[in-house]
């Protein structure tokens, strides 16, 4: 009796301990460890990290893995960003970057802090835009502007495309006809709330739904999560699957995103080229938040030697203007639209270059490219970003992304 009683007294202490430890956050007696502790489990309990779906979902944790969404508050650019928010006047609403970087801080409005301190600290293990913040989406509210998500955390069930999906011991399934459905992008890529200043003017997409592609029955998933066979789920063959890799700057999808037809004409001294620019994008190109996101066509002329003997180039992106008065790369700080070449969905927009026709030569080069621009902004702002990267200068954000290029050898006739 005596014996056993010891192994009793344990278990009791231990309950008490856990007891304690749940508590503590409303009595105030746990450590500050032990708070975040329990509200990041408080957190991931609601929703479950991907790490837990992965499992299952192994091909479809590895695409999104390599996605930039799985990355939504890890980016350097997006860190040294946040920080430019916090001090400015527009971020005493703290929460606002996380509303779409890392939306569940829609359900835990009192734990912004920790969201902060996460994505501060570079090596976040809260999730940014991750499976469960997608899949746990019942509703989203079109009447709201930018339209909101509503969540259902009551019960264990994801939704998703499939009407006929297996059971399995993690969760439940439900059929929802949104996840074919732009509605469900359109909450975060519509317009950023954080650009107030702006009014009408903040809005990311264009005339969208007037375009030929959408008027064709095409929604984001169509381009941007293409149907693919494979498994759904760990077991689950030969299924109509959707890719996860979400291709936008990265990936194959930027080949199909505009067509150049290029005229070169040699009128002696002079030379002229035109160049047709064709977008097939079905919304603005480039979508303008981040406000430095911009789409460069660069001319350049080789000559003798292969060497540059002419160059030029066209923006495509928005310029805007702050309070003050100064062009600021910073939507939440802008109240003015100074510029705005972003080409339209589906546009084509023609452009003429004019230059002398080079010399000593009997042909010359003529190369056309359209990349995605890097990252610009005030000199503080660039260090800030090279220094949260741990590559440093060499970070993707410093390099164009090519998206097409056109290249033809002129003769000049004599
Ligand atoms: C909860 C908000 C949210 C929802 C919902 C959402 N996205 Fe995004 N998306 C983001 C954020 C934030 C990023 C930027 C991630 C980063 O690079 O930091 C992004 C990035 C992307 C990119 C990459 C863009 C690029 O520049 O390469 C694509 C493509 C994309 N989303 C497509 C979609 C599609 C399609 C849907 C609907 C099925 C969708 N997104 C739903 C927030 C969201
Ligand atoms: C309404 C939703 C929304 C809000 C609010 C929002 N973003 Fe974004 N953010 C996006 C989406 C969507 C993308 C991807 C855009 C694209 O690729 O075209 C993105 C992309 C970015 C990027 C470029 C990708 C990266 O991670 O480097 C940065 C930086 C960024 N956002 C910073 C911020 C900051 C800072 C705030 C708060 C001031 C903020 N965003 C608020 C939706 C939002
Ligand atoms: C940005 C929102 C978003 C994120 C993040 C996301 N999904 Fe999806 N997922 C979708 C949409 C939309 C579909 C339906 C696409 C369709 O059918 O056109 C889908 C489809 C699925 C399906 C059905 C089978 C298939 O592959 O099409 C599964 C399973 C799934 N997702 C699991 C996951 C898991 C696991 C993660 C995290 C690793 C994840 N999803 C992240 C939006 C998302
Ligand atoms: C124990 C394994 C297991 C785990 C863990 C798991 N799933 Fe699933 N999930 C499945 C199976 C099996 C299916 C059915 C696949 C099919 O029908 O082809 C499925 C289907 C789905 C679907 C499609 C539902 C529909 O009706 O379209 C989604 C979305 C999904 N899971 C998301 C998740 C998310 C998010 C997580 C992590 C929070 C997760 N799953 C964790 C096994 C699992
Ligand atoms: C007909 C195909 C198609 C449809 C439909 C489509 N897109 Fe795109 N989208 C593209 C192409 C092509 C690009 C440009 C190349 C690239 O970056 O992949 C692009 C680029 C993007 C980018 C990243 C690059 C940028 O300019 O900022 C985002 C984010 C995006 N689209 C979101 C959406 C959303 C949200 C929808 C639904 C409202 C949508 N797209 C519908 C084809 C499409």
């Amino acid at each position: 009796m005596v014996r056993n009683s010891i192994p009793m007294k344990i278990g009791i202490s231990a309950v008490i301990a856990v007891v304690v430890v749940c508590l503590a956050p409303w009595f105030d007696r746990g450590t500050f460890a032990e708070e975040v502790a329990l509200s990041q489990s408080t957190i991931e309990q609601a929703f479950p990290t991907s790490s837990k779906c992965k499992r299952c979902h192994e091909r479809v944790f590895e695409e999104w893995e390599t996605s930039p969404l799985s990355r939504s508050i890890h980016s350097p650019a997006f860190r040294a960003s946040l920080d430019a928010f916090l001090a400015s006047p527009a971020g005493k609403d703290k929460a606002m970057c996380f509303r779409c970087h890392a939306p569940h801080v829609r359900e835990f409005s009192n734990q912004v802090q920790l969201f902060i301190n996460q994505a501060k600290a570079g090596d976040p293990s809260l999730d940014g835009v991750a499976c469960a913040q997608c899949h746990l989406i019942k509703q989203v509210d079109r009447t709201k502007q930018p339209p909101e998500p509503k969540y259902e955390l009551e019960s264990k069930t994801v939704y998703g495309p499939y009407k006929d999906s297996v059971q399995n011991r993690a969760h439940q399934s439900i059929e929802l006809g949104l996840f074919q459905k732009s509605d469900l992008c359109l909450n975060c890529h519509q317009s950023v709330t954080s650009a107030v200043g702006l009014g009408k003017a903040n809005d990311l997409l264009g005339n969208w739904d007037q375009s030929k592609a959408v008027k064709s029955g095409k929604e984001c998933q169509t381009c941007h999560m293409p149907e693919q066979v494979g498994e759904s789920a760990n077991g689950e063959r030969k299924r109509k699957v959707a890719n996860h890799t979400f291709p936008g700057r990265i990936g194959k999808l930027r080949q199909e995103a505009a067509k150049l037809d290029v005229k070169t004409k040699i009128e002696g001294e002079n030379t002229t080229v035109m160049v047709k620019v064709q977008s097939l994008v079905p919304h603005n190109l480039p979508a303008t938040h981040p406000a430095w996101a911009s789409v460069v066509l660069d001319l350049d002329i080789k000559g003798k030697n292969l060497k540059t003997v002419f160059t030029d180039k066209r923006v495509y992106g928005r310029v805007y203007q702050d309070a003050k008065g100064q062009k600021t790369s910073f939507d939440f700080e802008a109240v003015k639209v100074l510029e705005d070449t972003v080409l339209k969905p589906e546009e084509m927009r023609i452009e003429t270059f004019t230059f002398p026709t080079p010399k000593d030569t009997k042909t010359f080069d003529v190369e056309v490219t359209l990349n995605y621009a890097p990252i610009t902004g005030t000199t503080p702002f660039l260090q800030r970003v090279e220094a949260e990267s741990s590559k440093g200068s060499q970070d993707p954000v410093f390099q164009p992304v090519e998206i097409v290029k056109y290249a033809e050898n002129v003769a000049i006739s004599k």
